[in-house]
């Protein structure tokens, strides 16, 4: 039976970075109709129940239904060493990060972190993610099980290393591209799962295995490709120093066949002019981990570039990123675009979180937005769910004052409930 979901809601009509606010579309009291796992009719709450008398009614009074987040850069693996002290980057990867990435070669555990980690998730009101795996083939099989399990559309590779990683955590050139094709072949288009082709970033994969995932990518031209990009200047360094040759750190990529439209990269902050121009040539998207970004110490992302029409998603980069949450993520977007004289309208940081990102992986047919015909992912936000977020709204005279106090203060307190396919994960009042 159809169900008639009654609440403020809010929609986009373009993209609130280049059209500014006004593509943004809010009805106080709206509807969505949700048919067989899809939106089947949009519009105000008046006009639905009177063409749909039959639907099911599902009530959110003066909450906001949305389209669920879409994290557009995570690594489940590092579930169990989020917010870890102390380190950057190279120093971090090799303290925390490879020694717990190594557990992951034990397919039980895998399976329990990407569970865990898919729960926090959907309790954090995000329903379809882009991650990393490990290098272990197990560790993808657990996460799309897990995804699968769960009804959830999800993006996901193994992250392919060869070298500059400690024993136990690198493959080969030739193994990272029979392991990526077996499980591409294994999960790619398998009900909502799609296999990201996966090398971490230059510095762990030499030059022959960058050609052998290019050549997997030649061949799979469908599939998303991830990967890191000049996070920090010690890598950038670093990756000269590993690829005299290269024009640029986009370079490392670029002369492998690792630059296309479906390409994701992982923070890009510290562009040359070169990069800029040859990643917006290409259509390619650059993904903003505003989290992981101050937390590791990386640097502040030029969201100039997305208002000039650079594709930019957002991402929590889970677990160099510190939070799980996009409404944390959406708060430290704003703050460093005050910090870069570019402070972002609630609406543009909201496309952000949704449309956005799935724009930047390619999914914004099916998901990112309240629209007929996308897959029913969506989420209902209470704009008052604590004491301090609930004084503040009260004053708001309209739905981005309202809105903005949940993006600045909110947790997963502020996801009243979260659905996937229409299916309830998190309910109201649970
Ligand atoms: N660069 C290469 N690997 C990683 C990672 O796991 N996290 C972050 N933040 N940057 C990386
Ligand atoms: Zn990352």
């Amino acid at each position: 039976m159809a169900q008639l979901h009654l609440g403020q809601t809010i929609r986009f009509y373009g993209d609130p970075l280049v059209d500014g606010p006004e593509a943004a579309r809010h009805d106080s009291r709206g509807g969505v109709l949700v048919q067989d796992r899809r939106i089947a009719a949009i519009g105000t709450a008046d006009d639905l129940r009177a063409a749909h008398p039959g639907a099911g009614i599902v009530d959110h009074g003066a909450r906001l239904i949305s389209a669920g987040f879409v994290d557009a850069h995570a690594h489940y693996p590092q579930t169990g060493i989020i917010a870890s002290w102390g380190k950057r980057l190279i120093d971090w990867l090799n303290t925390y990060t490879f020694p717990e990435e190594m557990r992951f070669d034990d397919p039980a555990y895998a399976a329990e972190v990407a569970g865990r980690y898919l729960d926090l998730l959907l309790a954090n009101g995000t329903t379809t993610v882009c991650s990393y795996c490990t290098i272990h083939p197990a560790s993808v099989d657990a996460f799309f099980a897990a995804a699968e399990a769960r009804g959830m559309r999800v993006a996901a590779g193994k992250t392919c290393m060869d070298r500059n990683a400690p024993e136990g955590l690198r493959d080969t050139a030739q193994t990272a591209h029979d392991q990526s094709k077996a499980l591409l072949e294994r999960w790619h288009g398998r009900g909502r799962a799609e296999y990201v082709i996966t090398p971490r970033f230059s510095p762990t994969s030499t030059p022959e295995q960058l050609e052998a995932l290019g050549a997997l990518w030649a061949e799979n031209s469908g599939c998303l490709m991830q990967t890191h990009l000049s996070e920090q200047l010690d890598e950038i360094a670093w990756v000269r120093s590993l690829f005299p040759q290269a024009r640029d750190y986009l370079d490392t990529y670029e002369a492998y066949g690792l630059l296309g439209e479906r390409g994701l990269y992982g923070h890009a902050i510290h562009l040359e002019p070169r990069e800029r121009d040859r990643l917006a040539e290409v259509g390619a998207s650059l993904i903003h981990c505003p989290t992981s970004n101050t937390f590791i110490g990386s640097g502040l992302f030029d969201m100039g570039l997305a208002t000039s029409g650079a594709r930019v998603g957002l991402a929590t980069d889970t677990g160099g990123g510190s939070s799980f949450s996009m409404l944390r993520t959406m708060a430290a977007a704003y703050e460093i675009g005050q910090l870069r004289g570019i402070p972002l309208h609630p609406a543009q940081l909201w496309w952000l979180a949704t449309e956005g990102s799935a724009r930047a992986m390619r999914m914004a047919d099916r998901v990112g937005g309240l629209e007929v015909g996308r897959e029913a992912d969506f989420i209902v936000i209470d704009l008052a769910s604590t004491p301090a977020i609930a004084q503040r709204a009260a004053r708001a005279h309209d739905l981005w004052e309202a809105l903005f106090p949940t993006i600045m203060m909110g947790d997963d307190r502020a996801v009243a409930a979260t659905y996937v396919a229409g299916k309830a994960m998190k309910t109201p009042g649970a």
